[in-house]
């Protein structure tokens, strides 16, 4: 059997630090003979505008279409604000997704018990939180044509864009959603604006056709996205699973993850159409962004992207045991109180992204004997 090739970008800001430690835990899982990837690495964001002008170049683009899986830290911060919109860092983050046909975005926001105390939500609000929000990651708003900004004959400037999407884009990511439901709480609440919205009237009409075609057995909620983020707050434990599109996806996934008290925890897939050969396309990133308030700093926290890391050992490789391992080394690591500075409590002295690496591969080593 070949081995299985897998391409890290680690981008900007806090990127490269955290995968440092990443790449220790990746080193341990080879060396102990639990894995055998077929690792590289290449440039992605502010990272790559710097060495080649383009934000991903299209030798990237054909390492990570023909990768089995892609890691990816993250990307974008100040240094790029004034380089063109088109080349931008997050122009590569969405070329990535468009190329890799990666349409749907898991972002689960699960609350570790150990970290209950660290959400600002009262503790009992949070503790056993479990939701996953499934974003569609290839349409809306952030892809729709037309889009530009205009000077109108009066002088003055117009900035657009154009929400559109079509039943298949529809179909394809709420697909996604019932399928997940069907394996977890069986209820799935899709979220839209249909009170204003074209596009969310016939979002809301397209799931319902679905559902009733396929999905009779999971429950089907509708809301729209501003109750829907009050809801989040007033009461996260109603809701399972959330399909909406991408803005209100990429709003109310932020929203989420705090819930859990720290976006430096959550980890998040993005997947493509599974193939006939039952290969799926696939990227892994945290929820988190660059942070370049810290980066360079050594304080960040490289867990999220750790657990993303066991999120594709799970999901794109099924390798259960690898997954279970690797989290369980997480939890007992934060159990024991090893935090970084985003998820210290009371009592407790915040540790580097290196301490916080040294710790997981201890435990890891430790769990294994
Ligand atoms: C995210 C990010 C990106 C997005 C940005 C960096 C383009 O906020 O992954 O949520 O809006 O999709
Ligand atoms: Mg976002």
């Amino acid at each position: 059997m070949t081995a299985k090739k897998i391409l890290l970008l680690p981008g900007d800001g806090i990127g490269t630090e955290v995968t440092a430690e990443l790449r220790k835990v990746i080193d341990w899982f080879q060396t102990t003979q639990r894995t055998n990837f077929d690792l590289s690495e290449d440039l992605i964001g502010g990272a790559s505008y710097d060495v080649h002008g383009t934000p991903l170049t299209a030798a990237a683009i054909a390492k990570a279409k023909s990768a089995d899986a892609v890691i990816l830290a993250c990307v974008g911060g100040p240094k790029w604000d004034k380089v063109p919109f088109a080349v931008r860092p997050e122009a590569g983050l969405l070329s990535i997704r468009k190329e890799m046909g990666l349409f749907a975005n898991l972002r689960p926001a699960v609350v570790f018990d150990v970290l209950a105390g660290a959400s600002t939500l009262k503790a009992d609000l949070v503790a056993g939180l479990n939701i996953m929000i499934v974003r569609e990651l290839l349409g809306g708003v952030y892809f729709g044509e037309p889009r530009g900004i205009e000077t109108l004959p009066n002088g003055e400037r117009r900035g657009f864009n154009t929400q559109s999407y079509t039943t298949s884009e529809i179909h394809r990511v709420a697909h996604v959603a019932f399928e997940l439901a069907r394996k977890r709480g069986n209820k799935v609440h899709s979220v839209e604006k249909a009170n204003v919205m074209e596009s969310g009237i016939l979002w809301r009409e397209e799931v319902i056709k679905l559902q009733q075609s396929t999905y009779k057995d999971v429950e089907l909620l509708h809301m729209y996205a501003d109750n829907c983020a009050m809801q989040l707050v007033r009461n996260p434990k109603q809701f399972d699973v959330i399909v909406t599109d991408n803005l209100f996806g990429d709003v109310l996934s932020d929203l989420a993850s705090m819930l859990t008290g720290s976006l430096g925890m959550l980890p998040s897939a993005s997947l493509g159409a599974k193939e006939a050969s039952g290969r799926q396309a696939a990227l892994y990133e945290p929820i988190h962004g660059s942070a370049p308030d810290i980066a360079g700093k050594g304080v960040a926290n490289p867990l999220a992207l750790i657990l993303s890391y066991a999120m594709m050992l799970r999901y794109s490789f099924d390798m259960t045991a690898n997954a279970d391992l690797l989290e369980s080394a997480v939890q007992n690591v934060l159990a024991a109180g090893v935090r970084t500075r985003d998820i210290v409590e009371a009592g407790q002295t915040p540790v580097s992204t290196i301490a916080m690496g040294d710790a997981v591969l201890k435990e890891l080593a430790r769990l294994a004997a």
